[in-house]
């Protein structure tokens, strides 16, 4: 079992870096996520070529011999400038449980924390719950995000707190419909970019962890 681990030596070997300072990595990187959710190739090109010193930015995890092992996104989140989403988390099929997961979170968060000056960490997941468990993140209500007025507040120890916008998520697109009694139907929402629709769908776990 031991020997499914990296030793201290190979973890020395190990740097997280940001995508947009290493483009040679762009292609891995793009084969990487689409492994695990496979996209159109210039779709996922064009949203890795987003990554900027400011949000969003992708980190990669390489070795010194320049094989690329992991990936993360980090997405603003507008209703909560002290903090970020973290998403598209992905580690090579090859070499997980060795980790690596836990190396790249772990240098992910003194990013937020040390450059962006972020105090939280927000993230949602279908399946790894115990992962992020394990690295400190607690369950919390939904966030969006795409600039939804949906917030909350935290207390001093990073629990979260009360929801300031009581606005039911599964409700957001449908609301004005359920409030309207004239005769007219109401007309239909207009189709949210698929993304959107992924971003709140309810049958996520949200976690979040206060960067201390
Ligand atoms: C999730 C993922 C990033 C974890 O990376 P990893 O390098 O395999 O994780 P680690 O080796 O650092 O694991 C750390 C701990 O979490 C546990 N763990 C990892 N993945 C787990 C899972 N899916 N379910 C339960 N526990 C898990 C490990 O057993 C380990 O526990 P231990 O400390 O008690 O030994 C990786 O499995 C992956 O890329 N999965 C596919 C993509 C994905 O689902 N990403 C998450 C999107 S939200």
């Amino acid at each position: 079992m031991e020997a499914q681990f990296l030793s201290k030596m190979d973890f020395e070997h190990l740097e997280v870096v940001l995508l947009h300072k290493y483009p040679q990595y762009l292609k891995s990187c793009c084969e990487l996520i689409n492994n695990e959710w496979p996209r159109s190739e210039t779709a996922r090109i064009m949203s890795l070529q987003a990554s900027c010193d400011e949000l969003p930015t992708s980190l990669i995890l390489v070795n010194k011999e320049k094989h690329l092992f992991g990936h993360c996104k980090l997405t603003a989140i507008p209703s909560m400038p002290k903090s970020c989403f973290v998403e598209t988390v992905v580690i090579s099929r090859s070499m997980r449980g060795k980790k690596l997961g836990t190396f790249l979170m772990r240098k992910v968060e003194d990013y937020c924390k040390n450059v962006l000056k972020l105090e939280m960490i927000h993230l949602s997941t279908k399946g790894q719950e115990d992962f992020y468990t394990k690295l400190g993140y607690v369950v919390c209500p939904p966030v969006s995000i795409y600039g939804s007025s949906i917030s909350y507040s935290y207390n001093s120890k990073g629990k979260c707190g009360t929801l300031t916008t009581p606005v039911p998520i599964q409700n957001i697109d449908n609301s004005a419909a359920l409030n309207d009694n004239s005769a007219a139907p109401p007309p239909p929402p207009m189709p949210k970019p698929q993304s959107i629709i992924n971003t709140l769908k309810s049958n996520r776990t949200y976690m979040f962890k206060y960067l201390i």
